[in-house]
């Protein structure tokens, strides 16, 4: 998948630089090169023998290595990789990046260097929300730089929220979606995720609780598969993955716009979450509270982007593919609901309560397709992603 690529990854001094040597294992078992850089504070937390045994490669540490400049000069370093990977990302390197400063090695090849830029954030979740570090990252992002992570969760310093670098192998995702060609390279693909918000009023919405995980991986799926991914997302908690193009809509009346723009496709997933009502004539002012008196909410329904773009009689992608998320028969469900929309495969899912499937990180889904109905394990969200952007691409060729 990697093969004959190079990534030249700066470690960062913090905690997360741990992961990075399971991130180099992980990027050489896909074939690509790494050269190893550590900053000084890096070496505090792993040791430059440790990288380099894993690397197989010699690792730089600093600008005014004689040795080093006699081998290979710090430009000529900063151009060797066809991608320039920062994990973990500090909030010191970031803001040193978005300074320009280049006050040691790793700061003067991503100064130097002409190739793209990559970047797995990772801290304390107070400094990562901090108006410098996220003036620091709009800058980057400004510069080309792309973003990994952070994910939010419980980290080294006792404290959860964002700021742990993302796990391994979504930056070798990442860094797959960079720099390769796969199997759906020049095929376009549009992906709905997350809830839609119904206005009430200006206030108050009707929401769901799709957090957007699983449409967020399936994006991020096709495009390490390198399909142009058109994302349109709902008011989700999950971030969107990068390199794919982003369109953020409320309502299930702006997702459907947005699908239809973003067509033709070759194929069209809708992993969604949309309301299927709205309520009629949401007030434009806010609904004041009276006593005694409670507001009658009528509802009207919410367009069906699905069965609209699986029942298009010109321009209809090639695949179409639904979800279903059921409580109970769960597979009769699902068969009825693909052959009343109209698309070509539904994923089928149970999101009874116990199952810890909706806003959980695992999911047990069946495939029901002409052919039938495919149970497939439980696993991981990112691994159903793979599994069904692998079958897309089989299905796409
Ligand atoms: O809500 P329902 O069970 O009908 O959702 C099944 C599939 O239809 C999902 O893939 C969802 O994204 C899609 N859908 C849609 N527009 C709606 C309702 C659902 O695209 N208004």
């Amino acid at each position: 998948m990697l093969s004959g690529k190079r990534i030249l990854l700066i470690i960062g001094g913090g905690i997360a630089a741990y992961k990075s040597l399971d991130l180099i294992r992980r990027l050489r078992e896909r074939g690509a090169a790494v050269t190893p850089v550590m900053t000084r504070a890096a070496a505090e937390f792993v040791t430059p023998l440790s990288v380099s045994a894993l690397a197989g490669e010699k690792v730089y540490t600093d600008l005014f290595d004689l040795t080093d400049e006699a081998e290979m000069g710090h430009i000529q370093l900063s151009r060797v990789a066809d991608l320039v990977l920062v994990a973990p990302a500090t909030a010191d390197l970031m803001a040193k990046m978005a300074q320009g400063l280049a006050g040691d090695l790793a700061t003067t090849l991503l100064l130097a260097t002409d190739t793209p830029v990559m970047i797995a954030p990772a801290m304390n979740v107070r400094m990562w929300e901090h108006p410098a570090t996220q003036r620091n990252l709009a800058v980057l992002r400004g510069d080309g730089v792309s973003v990994v992570g952070p994910n939010a969760g419980d980290m080294a310093c006792g404290e959860y929220g964002p700021g742990r670098m993302a796990e391994p192998l979504e930056i070798v995702d990442a860094v797959v979606g960079a720099l390769a060609d796969g199997p759906l390279t020049g095929k376009r693909i549009v992906v709905t995720s997350g809830p839609t918000h119904e206005p009430i009023d200006p206030v108050r919405y009707i929401a769901n609780r799709s957090s957007g995980a699983q449409g967020t991986a399936i994006a991020a799926a096709l495009r390490v598969l390198g399909a142009e991914v058109v994302f349109v997302t709902g008011p989700a908690e999950v971030s969107p993955p990068e390199g794919v193009e982003v369109v953020r809509v409320n309502t299930a009346r702006e997702m459907r716009a947005a699908v239809l723009a973003a067509l033709p496709a070759e194929a069209a997933v809708f992993a969604a979450a949309v309301a299927d009502w709205k309520v009629i004539a949401a007030s434009d002012s806010k609904i004041k509270k009276v006593a005694g008196a409670l507001p009658v909410l009528e509802f009207e329904e919410n367009p069906d982007i699905l069965a609209e773009v699986a029942q298009m009689t010109e321009g209809r992608p090639t695949l179409v593919v639904g979800f279903a998320a059921e409580t109970n028969d769960v597979i009769d469900n699902a068969t009825a609901k693909r052959a009343r929309k109209g698309c070509d495969w539904i994923v089928a899912n149970d999101v009874s309560p116990e199952t810890g499937i909706m806003g959980g990180s695992e999911n047990a889904v069946t495939l029901i397709s002409g052919s039938g109905a495919e149970a497939w394990p439980r696993m991981g969200k990112h691994a159903v992603a793979r599994q069904l952007a692998a079958r897309i691409a089989e299905t796409l060729v």
